[in-house]
This record gives structure tokens, C-alpha cells and sequence, in this order.
């Protein structure tokens, strides 16, 4: 069994709609341990669907990328595995282990059975996570939440371990607590102390400084961080949101800007998601995101940053101020 060797101990979570490659790869080069595509179907690169392979193709990340899979079906998301193994020894993918997602609470996903769905029955976690490692030689991880509507992480993560993965990540709620404020650092250190493969905590981060918190309270090995990183790669460098400059954003965002050229991936939804989120938290913000909102293509989108751009010094705060106010 092969374990991931991150490169810090902070690493940006899976996020549908915004983990692209561009911002993984900001994130990664602002000291990010390692970052994990989206939730990818497993389903859908077994019938050989030409959209999802575009979500995997190859970037030029060269740090430790997880490539995250769902489904409902061992064989299914094991045959998806070998497919992505088959990309990555091609040089077609980035990858450098296999995430299985246990943990999605979204009714399009539990409702075929997969993502948080499969905790309900512990035992399909380990039969699906047995099937990957057995035909994929990628290292393969897991990411689950606390249960379904029960708590039952402990037995899960065991069986999740024996099944022959090689690091866990929890998201210390449970499906139906969803993305609120109620989480369990607790069952986090219950878990470290019950398995020996690494352990990635995961929920109520927003801080570099909760980050901190949660490894020695928890005793995790790693912490994954989600929300808090969205509109501010600089979490991994350890600053706060609260404590980035306006121009330390228009820099950022203008970098995943260069970073989507450069990887070819100026998608209309990506660009927009994080435009949106690059652009907050100052005077005027809203009046900028209704603009983005609006916005009908990457150019358009583009269009509103661009008289700043190359023009102004990228990290002066004055930048961004008259950049947004010009929009
Ligand atoms: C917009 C959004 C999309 C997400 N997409 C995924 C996903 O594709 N796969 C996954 O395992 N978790 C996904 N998550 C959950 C996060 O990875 C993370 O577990 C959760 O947000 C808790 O971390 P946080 O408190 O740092 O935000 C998503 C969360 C958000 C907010």
C-alpha cells in the first residue's frame, strides 16, 4: 500500500464547480500540501463520456493531485480507477492517487446510492475501496463524513482501513448536519486514536489558525480546508480572508487567470464561481458581483477586470479599487 506524500500540512478540499485545475493550482503554489479534483463520475468514464475526460485531462500539475471518484457500483468505480491509472501512465492525467467520495450529501448522488449514501451500509465502503485496490496501483484514499443519519465513522473508518486504503479524510458532520455550523472535532481524535493509516480532518477550519487548533486537539495528520480557501489561495500561506488586501485578491485572481489561459480552461462557470468570490468583502463588492453575475461568457468576465490588467501593479491595493469601480 502506497501512501501520498503531501507537501504541507494544509491541503485544499474537493469542490464541485470551482476545484478546477487553474485554482488548484494557485493553491498549490501558495503552499497548498495538496489539492483533489472535484467529484468525478465514475459512471461516466466508464461509458467513455468525453466531458468528464476533459475534468481529468492532464495540466501540468506536478504535486500530489487527487483524483476524486463517485458512484454507487465496486466494479463500476474500480474499472474507473484502472481507467484513470491507464490516463496517468499515459501522461494524460495528473493524478497521483484515487479519493473516493463517501461523503457527497447532494440527492442527485445519494439517491443512485453513492456518495454519503454507502455509509449507511459500512460494509459496500469497504468492498468498493477492496475492488479499487485491487485493480488500481495508484494509492487509493477515502473521504467520508460522521454517517449518514447515524454516526457510525468509527466502524466505518476501520473497515475503510482494512479494505486497504491509504489515508482518510472526515468531515466531522454527518450527511444531515450539511455544510452548518454543528461539527465534532472529537470524533476526529476518536478516529486518530482507533487507525494507522494518516488522517485528514476536515470542517470548521476557516482559519489558518483553527487549522492549527484542529491538529493539536485532534491529533490529525493533515487538515483539509474547503470554504475558507475559496477567493483566497493565501489561507496556505497562512493568512486569513480578513487579513488579505484588495490588491492581494485582484493579484490572486489575475494569476488563476493566467493559470486558466495557460491550461487552457477559461470555462464560463469556473471563471464566474471564483470571480464572484474574489471579488468580495470590500466597498462597492456588490455591486461588482451583480456585474460578474451577469456575464455571459469568460471574455465578458474577463473584460470587467481588464483595465487593470498588465497596466497596474498587481498587488497594490489601489489596484483592485479602481479595477472593480471602473466594472
Ligand atoms: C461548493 C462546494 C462543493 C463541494 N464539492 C465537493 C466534492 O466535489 N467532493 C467532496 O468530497 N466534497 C465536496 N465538498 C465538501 C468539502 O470538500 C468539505 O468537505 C466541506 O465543505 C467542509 O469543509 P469546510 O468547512 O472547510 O468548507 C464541497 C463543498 C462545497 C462548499
Amino acid at each position: 500500500m502506497q501512501t501520498p506524500s503531501f507537501l504541507s500540512k494544509i491541503v485544499l478540499a474537493p469542490m464541485a464547480g470551482y476545484t478546477d485545475a487553474p485554482f488548484r493550482m494557485l493553491c498549490a503554489k501558495h503552499g497548498a500540501g495538496a489539492a483533489y479534483t472535484e467529484l468525478v463520475s465514475a459512471s461516466a468514464l466508464v461509458r467513455k463520456n468525453p466531458r468528464t475526460f476533459e475534468m481529468i485531462r492532464q495540466c501540468g500539475e506536478n504535486y500530489p493531485l487527487g483524483l476524486q471518484l463517485f458512484g454507487s457500483s465496486a466494479q463500476e468505480i474500480a474499472s474507473a480507477a484502472r481507467i484513470c491509472e491507464e490516463y496517468v501512465q499515459k501522461k494524460e492525467c495528473d493524478a497521483k492517487f484515487i479519493d473516493l467520495n463517501f461523503g457527497c450529501p447532494a440527492s442527485k448522488v445519494t439517491k443512485i446510492g453513492a456518495g454519503s449514501a454507502i455509509l449507511a451500509t459500512p460494509q459496500k465502503a469497504g468492498e468498493i475501496v477492496r475492488e479499487c485496490v485491487r485493480k488500481c496501483s495508484l494509492p487509493i484514499t477515502a473521504k467520508i463524513r460522521l454517517g449518514f443519519k447515524e454516526k457510525n465513522y468509527m466502524e466505518v473508518a476501520r473497515i475503510i482501513e482494512d479494505a486497504g486504503a491509504s489515508m482518510i479524510c472526515v468531515h466531522c458532520r454527518t450527511k444531515e448536519e450539511g455544510f452548518s455550523e454543528k461539527f465534532d472535532w472529537n470524533a476526529l481524535a476518536q478516529i486518530k486514536g482507533s487507525i494507522s493509516i494518516p488522517l485528514i480532518g476536515n470542517g470548521g477550519v476557516r482559519t489558518p489558525q483553527d487549522a492549527s487548533r484542529m491538529m493539536q486537539e485532534t491529533g490529525c495528520d493533515y487538515v483539509m480546508v474547503a470554504r475558507g480557501a475559496l477567493g483566497n489561495p493565501y489561507f496556505f500561506s497562512g493568512k486569513s480572508a480578513s487579513v488579505v488586501t484588495q490588491g492581494e485578491r485582484l493579484c490572486a485572481f489575475l494569476e488563476y487567470l493566467s493559470l486558466a489561459r495557460k491550461c487552457d480552461w477559461l470555462q464560463s462557470e469556473y471563471l464566474k464561481a471564483h470571480a464572484l468570490e474574489f471579488a468580495s468583502g470590500f466597498k462597492g463588492a456588490n455591486r461588482v458581483r451583480e456585474k460578474i453575475s451577469k456575464a455571459k461568457s469568460p471574455e465578458e468576465i474577463e473584460t470587467l477586470f481588464k483595465p487593470e490588467m498588465g497596466a497596474a501593479s498587481h498587488n497594490s491595493k489601489q489596484a483592485l479599487a479602481v479595477c472593480f469601480f471602473r466594472v
